[in-house]
């Protein structure tokens, strides 16, 4: 069981109902849950920025009529297959394809693999998402 500590804190009326109307429509049942979430995602931009470990998604969106596309995409992951844990293809429409690239390893090595990916004509959206793969406070 983590050991809970109280604290006060002072904060203008305007923001904290601001806040609080926020994380209510975050389902957020208490501020205790709400704040300590954004203090661990606070922490987790601080520890990539270092280039740390991290776990996290590439999502690409592209369309498959588009030219040799998707073979540039696959040599691209192949390439760095180290990094990536697994990938999920899915047929969004008739032309378009979303791609979810569950994916580890060094923070700036994830970076630039996202970054290649988006780089390839017919890309039409990527977006990483980062989360930490070191130590979960
Ligand atoms: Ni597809």
């Amino acid at each position: 069981m983590l050991k809970l500590k109280r604290f006060g804190v002072s904060i203008e009326q305007a923001l904290l109902e601001k806040f609080d109307a926020h994380i209510k429509k975050k389902n957020y049942t208490n501020r205790s849950k709400a704040i300590s979430d954004l203090m661990r995602k606070e922490f987790v931009v601080e520890e990539y920025k270092k280039n740390s470990s991290i776990a996290g998604a590439i999502t690409i969106v592209f369309n498959h009529h588009k030219r040799d596309l998707m073979d540039k995409i696959t040599d691209i992951q192949h390439a760095s297959h180290n990094l990536i844990i697994s990938s999920q293809h899915i047929h969004l429409d008739h032309d378009n394809c979303l791609e979810i690239i569950a994916v580890k390893g060094k923070y700036l090595k994830v970076k630039e693999l996202a970054d290649k990916l988006n780089s390839v004509k017919g890309v039409s959206h990527k977006s990483l998402c980062v989360s930490t793969a070191e130590k979960c406070i």
